[in-house]
C-alpha cells in the first residue's frame, strides 16, 4: 500500500519534471486568439486609418460587428414587429443610406420607433476608416471631443440604440437580449475573450464591421488604375470638376488626388441667408464662421443617396448642379472657397452641366453594394 503511495508520488514528479524539461514546445493554444484583419489600401487611398488602438480589426470582431449591424434584437426588443437595427435604415443598396424612395422613410425622411424624425437626413456609411475629422453632418462625433463618450464610430452604436429618433431603446436591454441569444456569446468570446456581452463590445464590433465598409471600384478608379477609358463627357466633366474656372468642385469634394471625394471637412456652401438649425456645424465649435456649415459628404455613390443636403432640400443631381450654377445666396459665413458667389455660381452651360453630371457618376461603386461581405448573413447566430 505504501509503495504503491510512493510509486504513483514519484510518477507524477517524473511527469512534472519531464514538462518542465521540454521547453521548446509551444505554448499550449489560448483560446481567444482573433485573426488580425489585414487591410488592403489600394494605391492613391491615404495610409492614415481611423482605428482606434482599443479596437484593433479583427476577422472575429468583423463577423461579429456584421451580425449585430443586421440583427433587429440590438434594440432590446424580440417582437418581430418591433425591431430595428442600424441596417433598417442604413441599406447596402443605398451606399448604406436609405435612399429617396424608401416605403417607410418617404422622400429620405428617417424616424425612430417611436415616429420621432432624425435631425437630419441620412449620412451613409462610406469609406469612414478614412475619416478621422468627425463624424454626422455636424462633426459632433470627434477625436478631440472633450466627452469621451463622443469621439468615434464606436459611441454612434449606444447613441443608436438609446435615441428616440433611433431604437428607443436601452442599453443594458440590448445587452440582456443579445446575452441570452443562443450562439451569441461564443462569437464575443472568439472575438473580445469574454462570453459576456458589454455595450463596450457590441459597439467595437459593429465599429470594426463599418471600418470594413470601403469603396475603391468606382469607374473612375477603374480609370485612375488605366483599366477602362472614360468618355469624352465623363473626361470633360472630370475637368470642370477638377479647375477653379470650371464647375471648382474639387477643394471640397476631392479629384484625382483625393479618392475620397470628400475632404471630411466642414464648410457653409452658400444655400440661405438665415442660419436657425440648431445642430449645424456652430453648435459644435462656437465659432460664428461655422454658421449654416456641414460637412462636406462624399460625391461616391452619391446617385443612391437622394435627397441632397442636411436638409434633403435637392431631389436630385441636376437640381443640385443648378444650386451651385446660379443659386448660391451670399452671407458672410460663406466659405472662401466658393469662388464664383460674386456671379451667384460657376455659370454652367447646359452641355457643361451635363458632362459634370457624367463624371459624377463614373463614381458610382456598384462592387462596394453588391459586396457580399457587407451583405446581411444568410443565418443569425441562433438559427445556426
Ligand atoms: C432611424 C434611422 C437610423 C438608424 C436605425 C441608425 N442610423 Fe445611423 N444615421 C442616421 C442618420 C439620420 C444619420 C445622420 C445624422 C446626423 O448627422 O444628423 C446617421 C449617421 C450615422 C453615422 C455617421 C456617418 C458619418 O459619415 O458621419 C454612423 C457611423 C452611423 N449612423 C452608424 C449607425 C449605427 C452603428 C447604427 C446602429 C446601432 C445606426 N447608425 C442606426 C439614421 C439611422
Ligand atoms: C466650399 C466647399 C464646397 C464646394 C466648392 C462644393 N461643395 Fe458640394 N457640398 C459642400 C457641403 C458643405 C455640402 C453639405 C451641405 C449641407 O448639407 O448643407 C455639400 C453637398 C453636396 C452634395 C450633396 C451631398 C449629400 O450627400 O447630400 C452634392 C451632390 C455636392 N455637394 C456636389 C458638389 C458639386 C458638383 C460641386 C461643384 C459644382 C460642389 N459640390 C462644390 C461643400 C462644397
Amino acid at each position: 500500500m505504501k509503495n504503491n503511495l510512493f510509486s504513483g508520488i514519484l510518477f507524477l514528479f517524473i511527469l512534472l519534471v519531464s514538462a518542465c524539461q521540454t521547453p521548446d514546445e509551444p505554448e499550449p493554444k489560448s483560446e481567444y486568439q482573433p485573426t488580425p484583419y489585414e487591410i488592403e489600401i489600394p494605391p492613391g487611398f491615404p495610409t492614415d486609418l481611423n482605428i482606434p488602438d482599443d479596437n484593433p480589426m479583427t476577422v472575429e470582431g468583423i463577423e461579429l460587428g456584421r451580425y449585430l449591424f443586421y440583427d433587429g434584437r440590438m434594440s432590446g426588443r424580440t417582437h418581430p414587429d418591433s425591431l430595428m437595427s442600424c441596417a433598417t435604415c442604413h441599406i447596402q443598396a443605398n451606399s448604406f443610406e436609405c435612399g429617396i424612395d424608401h416605403p417607410e422613410y418617404i422622400g429620405g425622411f428617417t424616424h425612430g420607433i417611436t415616429g420621432k424624425p432624425t435631425h437630419h437626413v441620412m449620412l451613409p456609411l462610406i469609406n469612414l476608416i478614412w475619416n478621422s475629422s468627425g463624424y454626422l453632418w455636424n462633426g459632433m462625433i470627434c477625436s478631440d471631443n472633450p466627452v469621451a463618450h463622443f469621439r468615434n464610430i464606436e459611441d454612434l452604436v449606444w447613441m443608436g440604440i438609446i435615441v428616440e429618433h433611433e431604437m428607443n431603446s436601452d442599453t443594458n436591454r440590448a445587452k440582456e437580449v443579445i446575452q441570452n441569444i443562443p450562439g451569441y456569446p461564443e462569437l464575443f468570446k472568439k472575438a473580445f475573450g469574454s462570453e459576456t456581452v458589454t455595450v463596450k463590445n457590441m459597439a467595437r464590433a459593429i465599429a470594426q464591421f463599418i471600418r470594413t465598409l470601403t469603396s475603391t471600384d468606382s469607374k473612375f478608379d477603374r480609370y485612375m488604375r488605366g483599366e477602362v477609358q472614360l468618355g469624352q463627357p465623363e473626361l470633360q466633366g472630370f475637368v470642370l470638376f477638377t479647375t477653379e474656372e470650371g464647375a471648382d468642385c474639387f477643394h471640397c469634394h476631392g479629384g484625382s488626388g483625393n479618392p475620397l471625394f470628400t475632404t471630411n471637412l466642414f464648410y457653409n456652401n452658400g444655400k440661405d441667408s438665415v442660419f436657425d438649425d440648431p445642430k449645424d456645424r456652430y453648435s459644435i465649435t462656437g465659432d460664428p464662421m461655422d454658421h449654416g456649415a456641414y460637412k462636406a459628404t462624399t460625391l461616391r455613390n452619391i446617385i443612391f443617396t437622394a435627397p441632397y443636403m442636411h436638409d434633403g432640400r435637392f431631389n436630385t443631381l441636376d437640381e443640385v448642379i443648378n444650386f451651385y450654377s446660379h443659386n448660391l445666396v451670399w452671407t458672410l459665413y460663406i466659405d472662401p472657397l466658393m469662388h464664383h458667389i460674386a456671379n451667384g455660381g460657376t455659370q454652367l452651360t447646359p452641355g457643361e452641366k451635363e458632362d459634370l453630371k457624367a463624371f459624377i457618376l463614373t463614381l458610382t461603386d456598384t462592387t462596394f453594394i453588391n459586396n457580399p461581405d457587407f451583405r446581411k448573413p444568410e443565418k443569425f447566430p441562433d438559427e445556426k
